[in-house]
C-alpha cells in the first residue's frame, strides 16, 4: 500500500493516514467562539476521511487575532464550543489538532497590536507597540494557559504557529527582531520565546506538539533553513518536538521568488535530514501522485493540504480510487467508490 494511505504512530496517538487538513482561518467567528459553520466544515473532512484535522489559528488572546473573525481561546469560556467541535471529528475517526496563535504585527483586527519591536509590517498596517520584557512573560504564560484550554477541549495534537511572520516568527527573525534584551540578538536570544513556550506547555503535556515554522524568510537578512536546523537540534527544542510544519515566507511583504507544484518539499527534507524530528510538507501538494510521491522519497511524514481540501472535500477517498488502494471507508459513502 502507498504510505499516502498507511497510519503513522506519534507519542500517544495513531493517525490513519499521511493527510494533514491544514490550519486554514475561515474568519467567520463574529464572536471568536465555534459556530455551526466550523462544526460542519471540519467535520465533513472527518467524514471524508482526512487523518488528521488541524483547526485554523486560533489565538490565545483578543489583540492576537489576524481578523476581528478568528477563532479565540483566551479564556474558559471557549472550550465548550471547542470540546464539541472535537466530538464531531472524532466521530469519523480523525484525529484532532489546534494551531495557537498571535498575529504580533500582522493582527489586521480593532485592536492596537504589538510585537518584539516598533516596526510595521507595512506601509498601511498599525506600528505595533513594543512589548516590555513583563508584556513578553505575560503573552508566553497566555500561549501555556491556552494549550491547557486546548487539551481540556480534547484536542489529540497542539500546534504552535512560529510561521508566516506572526508573533513567533517575529522574535525569530532578525527582520523583526531589533531587541537588545533577553529575547533578542542572538539566536538563542530570540529563540527563547518560542522555547519557554514548548518548555511550559510540556510542564503538564506529553502529548503530541507540531511546530509550524517558515523554513526561509526568502531575504539574505532573514530566517534561513540551516537557522531552523541549528534550532531543531538543541537538545531542550528536539525532545518535546514532534513534527516540525515546514512553510515558507510571510515575515516580509514578499513572494517566493519561484512557485512551483510542491515549491517548499525541499526545506521539508533538508529539515528532516538535518535534524531527525519527522516533518509534514505543504503547498501545491494538490496532485494526488505528487503528494504520495514526497512520502515515499521519504521527504516528509506527513502531507498537509490546505486549498485542494477546500475544492476537492473527498480528496483522500479520490486519491485512493484513482490510485487503486482500498482504504476505509464511511459505510454510508461506501456504495459511490466501489
Ligand atoms: C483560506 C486560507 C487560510 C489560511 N489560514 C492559515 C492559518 O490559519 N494558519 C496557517 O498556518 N496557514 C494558513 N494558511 C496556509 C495554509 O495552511 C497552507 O500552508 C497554504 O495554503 C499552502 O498549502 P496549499 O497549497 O495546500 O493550499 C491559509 C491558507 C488559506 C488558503
Amino acid at each position: 500500500m502507498k504510505k499516502l494511505f498507511t497510519p503513522l504512530s506519534i507519542r500517544n496517538i495513531e493517525i490513519k493516514n499521511r493527510v494533514v487538513m491544514s490550519p486554514m482561518c475561515m474568519f467567520i467567528a463574529g464572536d471568536a467562539k465555534v459556530n455551526d459553520f466550523h462544526i460542519m466544515h471540519y467535520a465533513s473532512r472527518a467524514l471524508a476521511q482526512v487523518g488528521l484535522i488541524v483547526i485554523e489559528a486560533t489565538s490565545i488572546s483578543p489583540e492576537g487575532r489576524i481578523s476581528d473573525n478568528d477563532l479565540g481561546i483566551w479564556d474558559d469560556s471557549f472550550i465548550a464550543g471547542l470540546k464539541i467541535l472535537n466530538e464531531k471529528m472524532h466521530t469519523y475517526g480523525a484525529k484532532t489538532c489546534i494551531q495557537l496563535g498571535h498575529a504580533g504585527r500582522k493582527a489586521l483586527n480593532s485592536m492596537p497590536s504589538v510585537a518584539p519591536s516598533a516596526i510595521a509590517f507595512n506601509e498601511t498596517s498599525k506600528i505595533p507597540h513594543e512589548l516590555s520584557i513583563d508584556e513578553v512573560k505575560e503573552i508566553i504564560k497566555k500561549f501555556i494557559a491556552s494549550a491547557k484550554r486546548a487539551i481540556d477541549a480534547g484536542f489529540d495534537c497542539l500546534e504552535l504557529h512560529a510561521a508566516h511572520g506572526y508573533l513567533i516568527n517575529q522574535f525569530l527573525s532578525p527582520l523583526t527582531n531589533k531587541r537588545t534584551d533577553e529575547y533578542g540578538g542572538s539566536i538563542e536570544n530570540r529563540v527563547s520565546f518560542l522555547k519557554e513556550i514548548i518548555l511550559g506547555i510540556r510542564e503538564f503535556y506529553d502529548g503530541v506538539l507540531f511546530v509550524r515554522i517558515s523554513a526561509t524568510d526568502y531575504d539574505e537578512n532573514g530566517m534561513h533553513t540551516s537557522d531552523y536546523i541549528k534550532i531543531f537540534n538543541d537538545e531542550e527544542i528536539k525532545s518535546n518536538i514532534d513534527l516540525i510544519d515546514v512553510s515558507t515566507g510571510g515575515i516580509l511583504e514578499i513572494k517566493p521568488p519561484n512557485i512551483f507544484e510542491g515549491y517548499q518539499v525541499q526545506f521539508s527534507e533538508e529539515i528532516k535530514n538535518n535534524t531527525n524530528i519527522p516533518t509534514g510538507a505543504v503547498g501545491l501538494l494538490g496532485d494526488y501522485n505528487f503528494a504520495s510521491n514526497v512520502l515515499e522519497k521519504n521527504q516528509a511524514d506527513l502531507i498537509f493540504l490546505g486549498r485542494p481540501l477546500l475544492t476537492d472535500p473527498h480528496w483522500v477517498m479520490n486519491a485512493a480510487k484513482q490510485m487503486g488502494e482500498k482504504i476505509e471507508m464511511p459505510k454510508v459513502y461506501e456504495r459511490g467508490y466501489l
